[in-house]
């Protein structure tokens, strides 16, 4: 999907770092202070400075699939995340020394309760969930993830949309220190995606804060990043720090890049080709290892399927819309 094409970098929406230090350093004493452990401590006392990191108090999903997990190596070194540069090994290999703490994100927009949480106070409401969900790329590859994190639409529920927010748009820190794909005009930055209202509060879209039961990797957009099975992987957008409810359509970052290649929807089609590929078959990574003479023949090639097989919970979303159109 690599585009060139001029951008024009927006300024950083994110409020000083300072600011945000003082106040998580007054946090960390007032807990020291003599509280007592909450239920969400578990995600906080799970986030430490080292990594690969086990998470607690993880509990299984009747939304995940029982297909074979891709293994840990192919989920963390065959990425995209054009902060960390283009090539699928660029993430893994340039990311290392990003430190995503400490962590905020603004909730912005359309809804009653609006504020800049720190990542802990974020996610600690939440019961964390282990999703196994397929990823498919728009690229025509695919994988079985088994993420952990937390359900969207109760994320949503808790910040109280106004009947105007028809839209949650979600922006990836924008650092051209810390990410530097971001010197290159490869997208425009920071990175923007988003869903409607009705998408976003479907059971199925996840916060994702880890993989494997273990938190995230810089590479796989930590510390906070979206998942939304049905839809090509793009819309998934790592690294997030703020959250906006919006009353129109966002203009989305690979929409802006080539609008007649990538649109707004993104729903897994394998009847709606993108121009320069067909989208009705994929390749499933890892699967050509031990497959012997038949990965010779493409026979790793499986079919595409609608909304990435998830159609059961979410093709009522699209009753009456033309997805050749609005693809
Ligand atoms: N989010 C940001 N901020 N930047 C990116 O370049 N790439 C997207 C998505 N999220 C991307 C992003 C694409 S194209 C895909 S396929 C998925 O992340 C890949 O997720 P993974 O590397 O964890 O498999």
């Amino acid at each position: 999907m690599l585009i060139k094409k001029p951008a024009d970098i927006r300024p950083s929406e994110i409020t000083s770092q300072d600011n945000y230090l003082s106040r998580r350093k007054f946090m960390r004493a007032a807990a020291l202070a003599g509280s007592s452990l909450v239920a969400g401590e578990v995600f906080s006392a799970a986030i430490p400075d080292k990594k690969r990191a086990k998470l607690s108090g993880v509990v299984s999903s009747e939304y995940s699939t029982d297909e074979a997990r891709n293994s840990y190596d192919d989920i963390t070194t065959y990425n995209n995340y054009y902060e960390f540069g283009v090539r699928k090994e660029d993430p893994y290999l340039n990311s290392q020394g990003f430190n995503p703490q400490p962590w905020s994100i603004e909730v912005s927009g359309e809804a009653e309760i609006t504020g800049r949480f720190a990542l802990e106070d974020f996610v600690n409401p939440y019961t964390l969930e282990e999703r196994i969900y397929r990823l498919r790329c728009v690229e025509a590859w695919s994988m079985v993830i088994p993420w952990v994190g937390i359900s969207l639409a109760d994320v949503i529920k808790r910040f109280k949309p106004l009947s105007s927010a028809k839209y949650v748009v979600f922006e990836t820190l924008l650092d051209k220190e810390r990410m530097p794909g971001q010197r290159s005009r490869s997208l425009r930055w920071p990175y923007v995606e988003g869903l409607t209202i009705a998408e976003a509060t479907n059971p199925l879209p996840i916060l994702a804060v880890g993989v494997y039961g273990e938190v995230l990797p810089n590479q796989n957009g930590a510390p906070l990043r979206l998942i939304v099975p049905w839809k090509y992987g793009f819309k998934s957008i790592k690294g997030i720090v703020r959250m906006h409810f919006s009353d129109s359509r966002p203009a989305t970052s690979w929409e802006i890049a080539a609008p007649h290649e990538y649109g707004f929807y993104a729903n897994v089609n394998p009847e709606v080709d993108h121009p320069r590929w067909s989208q009705a078959r994929e390749r499933r990574i890892g699967s050509e290892q031990g497959s012997g003479l038949q990965s010779l023949f493409s026979a790793t090639k499986q079919d595409t399927k609608i909304f990435n097989g998830y159609g059961e919970q979410v093709a009522h979303l699209y009753d009456g819309l033309d997805l050749r159109k609005n693809f």
